[in-house]
């Protein structure tokens, strides 16, 4: 399977959330999301099993959640990316590796999770190198804020994490200082609140990139409080 054999699932005029072959479209500029059932992951579309599921939000072309989805097989893996060109370079890994345990969404990181999964359904989140969007103009396009870090507390399951990783310091206080601010998570680095080096996490396309440009990484932890 090359990448241009996935095909767009439906025109501007028809689009609706839809899911087919391992991808759930879930459409920009639509307002009927809250006309749609939850996502049920025993659904055989879906997994079809009740295995614990991880997200990975801002996927790109998948390199690190492809290779989570093999190393920790017992566990169901989500890909949320917003760009069909790159959701097309994640699902044909998945079918030439025959991976049967990661499920592609392909559509906002925040609109899927505020209207497609159930309240504590996620065991780990991870963010791995979102748009920083530099300029301050640009800053409210930034996913790392506030809300976004409310909406994740909905779906992570009490007492399990949130990882964010970035190469800008700037993003970085930033996100640390919403989680700080949301009365739900636990810090799970001491101040400042993340590190620069995490053991065995996993590479991704912009991980590999920064580093070979000898760029300093950070990485934060936060836990969903067990209650509230
Ligand atoms: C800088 S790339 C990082 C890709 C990958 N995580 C990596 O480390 O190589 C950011 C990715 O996030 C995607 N993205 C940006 N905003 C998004 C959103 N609101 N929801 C889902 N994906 C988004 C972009 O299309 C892009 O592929």
């Amino acid at each position: 399977m090359k990448p241009k054999d996935l095909k767009t699932a439906f025109s501007w005029e028809q689009r609706e959330p839809l899911i087919r072959d391992r991808v759930f479209h879930v459409p920009n500029f639509y307002q009927e999301h809250g006309r749609y059932p939850l996502l049920s992951f025993e659904d055989p579309q879906v997994f079809g099993n009740e295995n614990p599921v991880c997200i990975e939000y801002c996927s790109g072309n998948g390199d690190w959640i492809v290779e989570r989805a093999k190393q920790f097989s017992h566990l169901n893996w989500i890909a949320v990316e917003i760009r069909f060109d790159r959701v097309r370079k994640i699902w044909s890994k998945i079918k030439n590796e025959k991976i049967s345990n990661l499920f592609i969404i392909c559509g906002d990181a925040k609109t899927f999770s505020d209207h497609y999964l159930p309240a504590h359904c996620i065991e780990e989140i991870y963010i791995n190198f979102p748009d920083p969007w530099p300029k301050r103009k640009h800053a409210k396009k930034r996913l790392m804020h506030p809300c976004f870090v409310e909406s994740m507390a909905r779906i992570l399951k009490f007492g399990k994490k949130a990882v964010f990783v970035t190469d800008d310091l700037t993003y970085m206080h930033e996100a640390v200082n919403s989680f700080y601010k949301n009365s739900q998570y636990t810090p799970s680095f001491p101040q400042p609140g993340f590190i620069n080096e995490v053991k065995d996490y996993g590479s991704s396309w912009f991980e590999t990139l920064w580093r070979k440009e000898g760029r300093t990484l950070y990485y934060t932890q936060f836990s969903r409080s067990p209650s509230g």
